[in-house]
């Protein structure tokens, strides 16, 4: 049976994960996987995450099944954080939620839903995008092509090329967008132009499917899902993958959810109906634990405050670590060649570097990036700013 399997290329991004824990420099620098670190280095397990975890471990039951679409507390939560407590389509009984393992399983459910009801659908993602986006919509059998987006070389979004290539689509085809701290570039929409997509969106009768990975690391919670609920307000229907992995520090655990945005209460139901029948035959029920941490940390409002704190100060370390890297790199440069580090939101930003320069980065500098020279700017100590962003020099030319 498997002498018919050809050798494969492994993961690009798991492939650097590799290379950094193999690496025996003492001084070495993983820039690579997105995971948030501490000062120490560190990816901690948040305080009310840890105390939300023994409170479950003290009180738990049973570890009987939690059923198809999860914890519904859990679901709950995760429906009013991204669409507000009074949205409109929550408030028409539109929106149904399910639990899913990570944000990768939501994107995964949701184009499976896509092909059960439109088969060769096409979905469009941005150029660039997150690695792993085409594989997984992809693999549910759907067509995937790419919307210009930015360009790595001079940092900028080329938002009319953009419009332009969408406006062209026709009726019924997805658009996969992320609504903030878009990986791996780090550059958003304005909120003027989420208006003006919106508009076309409505006009050329596209869905859009929402990533929503990284809420509350750019401009805050609300902030961050702002194009989610617009464009829940201003469309019929819209899917949302979301991932607690970044804001509740729980990557391991799996914890996500896929929410479908539908025109009425009745459709909704069916769309949760689907959605339980294509989880049952891929992973039958998803994992209990991270979901469990979510929904305790949300019914206690102690707990609340304390995980809504420690993201905040996330949040804000993210951005000061942005700055004095894009003051380090200037100060190396003698010019703000990558000033737009400073600017872009969430934990990644493109270097726009060469492969052979990457490569030198990690052979030379012990410095490890994504193949894209992607760096996760979540993950960079403060103490080694200076000593990355010579590297940084050393490979640039
Ligand atoms: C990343 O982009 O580094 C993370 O989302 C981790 C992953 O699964 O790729």
């Amino acid at each position: 049976m498997f002498k018919t399997l050809e050798p494969q290329q492994p993961d690009a991004l798991l492939a650097v994960m590799a290379a950094y824990a193999a690496d025996p420099d003492p001084d070495k620098v993983d820039l690579g996987v997105g995971v948030y670190r501490d000062a120490s280095g560190v990816t901690p397990v948040m305080s009310a995450v840890r105390k939300a975890e023994q409170r479950i471990l003290d009180e738990q039951v049973t570890k009987a099944y939690v059923g198809a679409g999860g914890n519904r507390p859990f679901a709950a939560f995760i429906e009013e954080l991204t669409l507000g407590a009074l949205h409109p389509a929550r408030a028409a009984g539109r929106v149904v939620t399910l639990q899913t393992p990570g944000g990768c399983g939501a994107v995964r459910l949701a184009a499976d839903l896509i092909q059960r009801a439109r088969p060769g659908t096409r979905v469009f993602v941005s150029d660039p995008t997150w690695p792993n986006h085409r594989p997984l919509v992809s693999g549910a059998g759907l067509g995937v092509d790419g919307y210009p987006y930015y360009d790595p070389a001079s940092g900028v979004l080329g938002f009319e090329g953009m419009l332009g290539a969408l406006e062209r689509l026709p009726a019924g085809d997805v658009v996969l967008l992320q609504a903030s701290c878009h990986n791996p570039t780090g550059q958003d929409l304005a909120p003027a132009q989420w208006e003006q997509l919106a508009e076309l969106l409505a006009r050329r009768q596209l869905l859009p499917l929402m990533d929503l990975a990284y809420q509350g690391l750019g401009d805050g919670l609300d902030a961050d899902a702002a194009p989610i609920r617009m464009l829940a307000e201003r469309l019929p229907e819209v899917l949302i993958a979301v991932s607690c992995s970044k804001n509740f520090g729980l990557y391991r655990e799996r914890v996500g959810a896929v929410i479908g945005v539908t025109g009425d209460r009745a459709t909704a139901g069916i769309v949760m109906n689907h959605l339980q029948i294509l989880a049952r035959r891929m992973y039958s029920m998803p994992p209990d634990h991270g979901a469990a941490i979510v929904a305790t940390i949300a019914q206690d409002p102690a707990l609340k405050a304390e995980w809504l704190a420690e993201l905040e100060a996330m949040r804000i370390r993210v951005g000061t670590i942005r700055a004095r890297l894009a003051e380090a790199l200037a100060a190396e440069f003698g010019h703000d060649r990558f000033g737009f580090i400073r600017g872009q939101r969430g934990m990644f930003s493109l270097l726009g570097l060469p492969p052979a320069a990457v490569a030198a980065l990690a052979a030379d500098h012990h410095v490890y990036v994504a193949g894209d020279s992607r760096i996760n700017v979540a993950g960079l100590p403060e103490a080694r700013i200076e000593r990355v962003a010579r590297a940084i020099r050393a490979v640039a030319g």
